[in-house]
């Protein structure tokens, strides 16, 4: 894959069993009645999140750029609500069209991409909100005072840039923490933004 990490396996090892993404689930309830309307779950990882919006009744689009995303995706979600899943093997660099979805998640997903490719990613999941659908977006982003700020391969935002990036948008929420805690990397100071939109 490019421009990311590129071993995920420890985290998917590290984070199994954790619950659904609390970001998720505001999304989920914020959305309302799915009524056929499709999420899509842009960096997926194991398929936790999207194994909840299937639950919840939506059709999935469950996109991610580690190898194997197929397999364990589909491996995270029970065999009945496997015809409402479809899975993108493939990095966002590599994205050209998001189809218009009724709610779009991305948790801990859209930093990992390089700052012109984040720019391209941003304009592909906006144009997937319809103007006053209702449509949902729920993502989490990093500040700039994050341990990894510094890697060029990843993009962090300021609450400024975060909020001119909802421009049009109903703001829910936007939440900014800072906290010492870990990765799978290590150590780290998190400097993390927790947006939740209506389009
Ligand atoms: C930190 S994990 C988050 C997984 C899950 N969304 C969660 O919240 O636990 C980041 C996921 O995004 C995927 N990812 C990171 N950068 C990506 C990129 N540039 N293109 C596609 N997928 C990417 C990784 O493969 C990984 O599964």
């Amino acid at each position: 894959m490019n421009d990311v990490i590129e071993d995920w396996e420890p985290f998917y090892t590290a984070t199994a069993g954790s619950p659904v993404r609390a970001l998720c689930l505001l999304a989920i309830d914020a959305a309302g009645d799915p009524g056929g309307r499709l999420a899509v779950d842009l960096g997926a990882g194991a398929g936790r999140e999207s194994a909840a919006l299937l639950a919840a009744g939506w059709r999935v689009l469950a996109l991610d750029g580690a190898a194997g995303a197929h397999l364990r995706i589909e491996a995270s979600v029970p065999p009945a609500d496997r015809n409402r899943l479809s899975v993108a093997e493939q990095s966002f660099a590599a994205l050209d069209e998001l189809p218009e979805a009724g709610l779009v998640y991305a948790g801990y997903a859209l930093p990992f991409q390089r700052p012109e490719v984040f720019a391209r990613t941003w304009s592909l999941i906006r144009g997937a909100l319809r103007p006053g659908s209702g449509a949902i977006l729920a993502v989490n982003l990093f500040g700039p005072r994050d341990t990894w700020a510094d890697d060029p391969e990843l993009t962090t935002h300021s609450l400024e840039e975060a909020r001119a990036l909802l421009d049009g948008l109903q703001i829910l929420a936007l939440r900014e923490q800072e906290r010492e805690g870990v990765a799978v990397t290590g150590p780290k100071h998190w400097h993390e933004l927790d947006l939740l939109a209506r389009a």
